[in-house]
């Protein structure tokens, strides 16, 4: 069945398409020698022909318009590594499966909005569509749950996804810096997208547990359903009291699927200090899922870098020249009734974090909005704070979100708040 020779195209030759070639290079003999397959580049394609390149592509056909590769027929296999700017990728990868070519991407965030559209044409048109490398660079998480988990009723995923805010947040816990300076710093690192937002704002871990949650569960593609929240409000006093009350806090992507009902979250979470998710530092990612069989089991590794990425774009290669895919995961059939929200059914801890105006009452007038919600205080501190104001800490007891939510907005209506105040669940995993 194997094809034994596959012809390839990489479209994009920044960090993931260099990695792809170079991976490509190093590994021909090895890749021949264990599955059969020649994996060969015919033709390479990216926005200027003149830049200079930490790879040697001198040997490939260079083609100006990816548009036209897309129609070439020398050409099996397309990669498309350019990202999501503007239309191009959507462009060719209809291009390529309409005219018969399989497609790899590692286009997180076009795939979260269009993937299932695809799904269905290459469907149509009897190709491969693979995306190993779209969510966790270098960890299998695909492959592990289009196949190795496939027998498990999953009920639960969650973990760290987005290397650069656990990057973020790691330095600002060791190191004891504010967010906005580490934030400059991971943007001179190059670690941050050229919209920042797509990392800090938790849009980018939303577009990948978008795509985990219709693997995982067999639910329809649904990523505008996913609530987002970024870590860009976090202070570093925020991780330190949270530190000396044995938590730490991970941008955590969480979804849970009950009774129909598909739960889809990426927020900032306190997570005790003990559990696999707060032991991952860096830009490491980690997932977790809860399977009926499996209990819960634990993925751990390089959530991005040209390495493991390119690791996992060419074992896409290898899996469509061993016609070892599937292809309709993303159009899952499952009922998925994503609006509802279990803010107003779950109940959880929280840590708040308020600026005070430092005036007589504030803090009684505080509790006593918290109180006619039905929250009660689990700790409470007053700190110091310069310039007038005081800043109280608090953790509550287990109360419904959509109750904390209406106190807090009653509590800015009193006026005695500097600005938001931060409020973190306190998520047992
Ligand atoms: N970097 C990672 O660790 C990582 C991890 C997982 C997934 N991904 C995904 O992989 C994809 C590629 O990421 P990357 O980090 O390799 O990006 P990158 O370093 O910014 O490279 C993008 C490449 O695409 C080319 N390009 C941009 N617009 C183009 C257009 N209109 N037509 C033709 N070529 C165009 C650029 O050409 P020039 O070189 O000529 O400018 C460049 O070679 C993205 O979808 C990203 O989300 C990346």
């Amino acid at each position: 069945m194997n094809k034994s020779k596959l012809n390839v195209a990489v479209i994009g030759l920044g960090t993931v398409g260099s990695g792809v070639i170079k991976l490509l290079r190093k590994q021909k003999n090895n890749i021949k020698k264990r599955t059969g397959i020649e994996l060969k580049v015919v033709a390479v394609s990216a926005k200027n022909i003149r830049k200079q390149r930490s790879v040697d592509i001198s040997p490939f056909r260079w083609i100006a318009s990816p548009l036209t590769i897309a129609k070439d027929p020398d050409v099996d296999v397309i990669v498309e590594l350019i990202g999501d700017m503007d239309n191009t990728a959507r462009k060719i990868i209809i291009e390529a499966i309409n005219n018969g070519k399989h497609v790899v991407t590692a286009n997180k965030s076009l795939l979260a909005k269009e993937g299932s559209v695809f799904e269905e044409l290459a469907k149509e048109k009897g190709v491969f569509l693979r995306y190993e490398a779209a969510v966790a660079g270098g960890i299998p998480i695909i492959k592990v749950l289009q196949d190795s988990l496939i027998v498990n009723k999953i009920s639960k995923l969650y973990g760290v996804i987005n290397g650069t805010c656990n990057f973020i947040l790691t330095k600002m816990e060791s190191e004891e810096r504010e967010y906005q300076d580490v934030f400059s710093e991971a943007k001179q690192l190059g670690y941050v997208e050229s919209d920042p937002r797509l990392d800090i704002g938790g849009i980018d871990s939303a577009h990948k547990l978008a795509l985990l949650s219709c693997l995982a569960f067999g639910t329809s593609l649904n990523f505008k359903a996913v609530k987002t929240e970024g870590i860009d409000h976090l202070s570093i006093e925020d991780i330190q009291e949270a530190d000396l009350i044995g938590y730490k806090i991970k941008l955590l992507a969480i979804a849970e699927y009950s009774r129909n009902m598909l739960k889809q979250e990426v927020s900032p979470k306190l997570i005790r200090k003990s559990s696999p998710i707060a032991q991952v530092n860096g830009s490491t990612n980690i997932i977790a899922i809860e399977g009926e069989e499996i209990g819960t089991t634990v993925f751990s590794g390089p959530g991005a870098g040209m390495g493991p990425t390119a690791s996992s774009v060419v074992s896409d290669l290898v899996a469509i020249a061993s016609r070892k895919t599937k292809s309709t995961f993303l159009n899952g059939d499952k009922k998925n009734d994503s609006k509802s929200d279990d803010s107003v059914s779950k109940k959880s801890s929280f840590y708040l974090r308020f600026i005070l105006k430092d005036k007589p009452g504030v803090i009684a007038r505080l509790s006593g909005k918290l109180g006619s919600f039905g929250i009660s205080i689990n700790q409470m501190k007053q700190k110091p704070h310069p310039k007038q104001k005081a800043t109280l800490i608090m953790t509550t007891h287990k109360t419904l979100r959509t109750n904390l939510n209406k106190a807090l907005t009653d509590i800015m209506k009193l006026k005695i708040c500097e600005q938001r105040p931060v409020c973190i669940e306190i998520q047992e995993v």
